[in-house]
């Protein structure tokens, strides 16, 4: 087995974990500044974590802007990353001030939300209006401050495209297909329908 410690680092060109635990959803969260600047970025340490009611969770390697803003407006959005969307989503992500308007810098039109002070992709097939149960500093095993920022929302709206519901169940159309992030500095995976297959569970 090649094994490592991963405080010592992993020894390769790039962390393996990132292709290992994936390909992941991708939690492109949307929130407004308290000066009430328009902020989007994606993240792929993300997941929906609880049923009823769905608690989005996302985590930033560093202290960055959508963490500040939640913090500081106590709410923010989730939108569906599809194919169609896949260029703007990754242009999203460049590292810039919080003064600019990452709506803008995308040509992404918002949607401001319903019930939370934050805005959600127009044009995402799905997005959720969230408020913020709470944003934990991470620690390591032995109690070291990390600068990783776990964030928990609930999820209180969620708003599906019409054209998504087919017969009671949720269609993606062909194009729209959910874009998941593998590892490396580049991969990303969109599902093929002809790979899918059906388990159940055992009673
Ligand atoms: C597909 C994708 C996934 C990303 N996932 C994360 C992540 O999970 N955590 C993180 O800190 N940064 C992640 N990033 C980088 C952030 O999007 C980037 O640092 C961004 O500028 C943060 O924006 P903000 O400061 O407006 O929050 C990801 C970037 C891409 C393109």
């Amino acid at each position: 087995m090649y094994s490592y410690d991963p405080g010592a680092g992993h020894g390769l060109a790039h962390d393996p974990l990132k292709t290992i635990i994936g390909p992941r959803p991708i939690g492109w969260i949307g929130t407004r500044s308290a000066q009430g600047v328009r902020n989007l970025a994606p993240y792929s340490f993300f997941n929906v974590v609880n049923d009823t009611p769905p608690v989005l969770m996302f985590c930033s390697s560093g202290y960055k802007d959508s963490v500040a803003n939640i913090e500081a407006t106590g709410c923010f959005t989730w939108s569906l990353v599809t194919r169609d969307l896949a260029v703007a989503m990754n242009a999203t992500s460049a590292p810039v001030p919080a003064a600019i308007d990452e709506f803008e810098l995308a040509g992404l039109a918002a949607r401001p939300g319903e019930v939370v002070a934050a805005d959600c992709v127009a044009d995402a097939a799905v997005a959720m209006e969230c408020r913020m149960i709470s944003v934990q500093r991470l620690h390591d095993a032995s109690g070291r401050p990390l600068d990783g920022w776990l964030t928990l929302g609930e999820v209180v709206r969620v708003h599906i495209d019409p054209a998504c519901l087919v017969e009671g169940g949720f269609v993606l159309p062909p194009g729209r297909e959910p874009v998941l992030r593998g590892g490396g500095p580049a991969a990303y995976y969109a599902p093929d329908a002809r790979v899918r297959f059906e388990m159940t569970r055992p009673q």
